[in-house]
């Protein structure tokens, strides 16, 4: 009995020093409460050959039919680090827009998952690098040479001057609207490429009874808005605002406010209580002709649906966007205080890895972030996307973190309502400017 206690007490201090070498090391790291491996305040990760094992809860917001990508990413993984329990902890809702809500309040409250989708860009670096929440991962990406594989477009949404701060598992497209080829046939019309050929389809279509632009819930209003931005500005005026170099009551960006609201003219009355997916399953359906969708909808539609690009479904760049790769990346970070450093090491080691990257892409409807993967895994809509990403101009999303911190992004939702009931375009631009002076844009 005294010797199974000692063998017992034996292990758990080898577990410690275990856990205690694969911790994070830094200037500034403090011992934890009392048993508890060093977690450090401040500094960059320290790599570890330990043998990972133990519970690893990634967390994000891809349930439900946004699921097979992630599954198939936590299949090499597991795969390849058997010994790790994987807790997948999602919280559903497009865009993250409940999961985030729950992170912050984890973070916060000292409860950090051992990873977390967060979108490349401001999202990630005007909220929780600038915060100081999150641990540098330049080992890691020095040791995986990710910087000669990532484009430089993207390291630089994941980086600053201090370091690098998360793993991009993707690159999305915000500006692709979606239709149906032979629906399209049976309407006798064609996808428009400006947004007045589309008013001109859309009255047709109307009279018809079929939706001309199927819209859902508020953050897809905000997608929306993105794209019709981009095409109202042109990319360099679009980057201009983001840089602070134009004001939001500028005549043009209150012009974007008045075509979006002719825009949202043409989108059916039940959007508030759709979700991505309805919006989608509406062209899918006939009951509507297009959606402005993030190419996730790709994802939906050939893996969820089983449709084959092409053939059932069409794409083109959201009308007066062609030539222009409106990009997102979702990624995985190593948030401070990590309750199991050296799996999630390895997790982010796996999410950064060609094998990873080209289990999860082809599914969820994205491209690799890596310019080395294997296109030939890929369907048609994924290989025209790596083909627009590598000749296109490049421009970051809101609606998905590139451009703009949290803070903008919740008070944009506001303005968004605001808008949605008053269609007042110049009142909207003036909202804008006065968000954009509070959460740093334009200082
Ligand atoms: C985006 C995310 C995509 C997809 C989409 C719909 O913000 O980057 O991967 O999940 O939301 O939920």
């Amino acid at each position: 009995m005294e010797i199974r206690k000692r063998s017992i007490a034996l292990a758990a201090v080898l577990v410690l020093l275990l856990v205690g070498a694969a911790a994070l090391t830094a200037e500034g790291s403090r011992e934890g409460a009392a048993g508890k491996a060093a977690m450090p305040e401040v500094g960059e990760v320290t790599l570890t050959s330990e043998t990972p094992r133990g519970d690893l809860e990634i967390f994000s917001w891809w349930a439900g039919d946004e699921g097979p990508a992630l599954e198939a990413l936590i299949d090499v993984y597991e795969k390849n680090y058997p010994q790790v329990n994987v807790i997948n902890a999602t919280v559903t809702g497009g865009s993250g827009i409940n999961a985030k809500a729950v992170l912050k309040t984890r973070m916060l409250g000292g409860d950090p998952p051992a990873s977390f989708q967060v979108h490349a860009g401001q999202e990630l670096i005007g909220t929780w690098v600038a915060a100081g929440r999150m641990l540098d991962l330049t080992p890691l990406a020095e040791r995986e040479g990710w910087l000669d594989v990532f484009p430089e477009d993207l390291v630089n949404n994941i980086g600053t001057d201090q370091g690098i701060w998360s793993v991009p598992v993707n690159i999305h497209r915000s500006n692709v609207l979606w239709y149906m080829p032979d629906k399209l046939a049976e309407w006798g019309v064609k996808a428009p490429r400006t947004w007045d050929e589309f008013f001109e389809v859309a009255d047709k279509l109307e009279a018809s009874g079929v939706v001309p632009l199927s819209l859902a819930t508020t953050w897809t209003a905000n997608h929306l808005w993105e794209s019709v931005a981009l095409a109202v500005l042109g990319a360099d005026t679009y980057d201009a605002l983001w840089a602070g170099e134009i004001s939001w009551t500028d005549s043009r960006v209150v012009e974007v406010w008045e075509t979006y609201g002719k825009v949202l003219e043409y989108t059916n009355e039940d959007a508030p209580s759709l979700s991505w997916q309805q919006a989608t399953d509406m062209v899918v359906s006939g009951r509507a002709a297009f959606n402005v969708m993030g190419d996730w909808a790709a994802g939906y539609m050939s893996t969820t649906l089983g449709l084959k690009p092409k053939d059932d479904f069409g794409w083109m760049a959201s009308p007066d966007t062609g030539g222009v790769f409106m990009f997102l990346a979702d990624s995985f970070g190593f948030p401070k205080g990590c309750p199991n450093p050296a799996a999630t090491l390895a997790w982010l080691a796996t999410c950064g890895s060609k094998e990873g990257q080209d289990a999860f892409n082809p599914l969820k409807g994205s491209i690799s972030a890596r310019t080395d993967s294997d296109l030939s895994k890929y369907n048609v809509y994924s290989r025209s996307a790596a083909q627009d990403f590598g000749s296109n101009r490049i421009v970051g999303s809101l609606a998905h973190g590139v451009v703009a911190n949290e803070g903008f992004m919740n008070d944009f939702f506001t303005v968004m309502d605001m808008f949605m009931s008053s269609r007042d375009a110049q009142q909207a631009a003036n909202a804008c400017q006065a968000i954009a002076i509070q959460n740093g844009i334009g200082r």
